[in-house]
This record gives C-alpha cells, structure tokens and sequence, in this order.
C-alpha cells in the first residue's frame, strides 16, 4: 500500500508541470567558480567583457554590447563545455540531475535543437565570424544583439525546484592531439528558484 502511494506520488510530481522565477544573484551574473578545474579563470580574465552592459529592468535582464575574446585557443581546438546546476543544501553545494555537456562546443553552437543556442548563443549577431574562430581566437569580438533574459523555466517536468541554486559554466580546450590544455574557463551564474505554478 505505503508502496503503491509512492509511485503515484512519484507519478504525480512528475507529470506536473511548473512553471519558476529565477531570481539572480549578483548584479554581475558571473563569478569566479569556488572549485573550478586547476588553473581555470573566471570569465572576464578570458574575455574583456568591458563594453557588455546588463540592465535589469523589474525580471528581465537585458544584455547589450560586444565582448572581445582574449582567451588565445587555437580556432583548431576542440572546446568542451559543460553547464552544470548544484543545489545549496544546508550548508553545500550538491549536485543536481540538471547538466548540459558537449565535447565540442565550436560545432553545436549555432545548432538550433541544441540548448547552447537556445539559451545563449542565438543572441550573437556576428554568425559567420564566429563560426569561423569560434569563441577562443584572441581578438574575435563576439557581439550579443539586444539580448533580452526573461528569467523564468516554464513547464519544468520532474522533481520541484526551490531555493538557492548556481549554474557552473565550463570551458576545457583539448589540442589536435586531444591533450587538455592548462586553459580552462570557469565561471558561475548564482541565484534563487522560486516556483510561480
Ligand atoms: C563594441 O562596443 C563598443 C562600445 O559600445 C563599440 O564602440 C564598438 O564599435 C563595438 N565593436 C564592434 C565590433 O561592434
Ligand atoms: C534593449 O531592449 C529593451 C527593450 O526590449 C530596452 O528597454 C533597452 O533600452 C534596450 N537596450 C539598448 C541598449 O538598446
């Protein structure tokens, strides 16, 4: 009986539908990652995000301007990318089933089934330059047309999200001999997830 409930309230849970807020944060959106690969920088020491500007205007966050990479990995790189959500539970930051991972992110990022360009890499104008050099060749500028963020996952499928989450965003490139180099990327994105539905 106790059994048969369980999997019903797993059911349940399950199929229902939800719709949540995101709430940022840090004005900046970016921070260093707390336990980032060895050697890995934050994302304003591999890309100079200086002419990028962020308005937050009630929800939405817009994101205009352009940002210039100074990261220097050969356009023959292969750059994996991973986006990994952790939940802070009393105390710790524990990991969630919520992960996007590509071995090569030069080849997926103007994919349009793909969630890199869902979220993020639709709102570059400059397709052809960066299809080119991808995101590493230093000085390819990458600019964000007005990039409008509506913080908010609708429709989320599966166990009820709620309280303070991060987002860890990493970059590893690998050489032609598929050796990493001591390069990486990493950046979070920290905030809150509260449900609307
Ligand atoms: C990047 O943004 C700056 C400041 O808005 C602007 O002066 C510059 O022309 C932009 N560069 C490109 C390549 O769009
Ligand atoms: C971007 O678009 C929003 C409305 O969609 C507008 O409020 C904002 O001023 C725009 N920002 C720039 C820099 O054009």
């Amino acid at each position: 009986m106790i059994r048969v409930f369980l999997i019903l309230a797993v059911i349940v849970t399950s199929t229902w539908a939800t719709d949540y807020l995101l709430l940022p944060e840090d004005a900046d959106l970016y921070v260093p990652c707390t336990d980032g690969p060895p050697g890995s920088v934050n994302l304003p020491e591999a890309f100079d995000m200086r002419n990028i500007k962020i308005d937050q205007d009630g929800e939405d966050i817009h994101l205009t301007g352009n940002c210039t990479s100074v990261w220097s990995v050969p356009p023959t790189d292969r750059i994996d990318a991973r986006i990994t959500v952790m939940r802070f539970d009393r105390g710790t930051w524990q990991p969630t089933v919520l992960n996007i991972h590509t071995s090569n992110l030069c080849s997926v990022m103007f994919d349009k089934n793909q969630y890199w360009y869902k979220f993020w890499f639709k709102s570059f104008s400059n397709r052809e330059e960066m299809r080119e050099k991808c995101i590493g060749t230093k000085g390819t500028v990458l600019t964000y047309n007005n990039f409008t963020v509506k913080p908010r996952l609708n429709n989320v499928i599966g166990p009820t999200l709620h309280g303070r989450y991060k987002a860890v965003i990493t970059f590893e490139p690998f050489d032609e001999n598929n050796i990493k180099r001591p390069l990486s990327v990493c950046f979070e994105v920290r905030g809150y997830i509260e449900k609307i539905k």
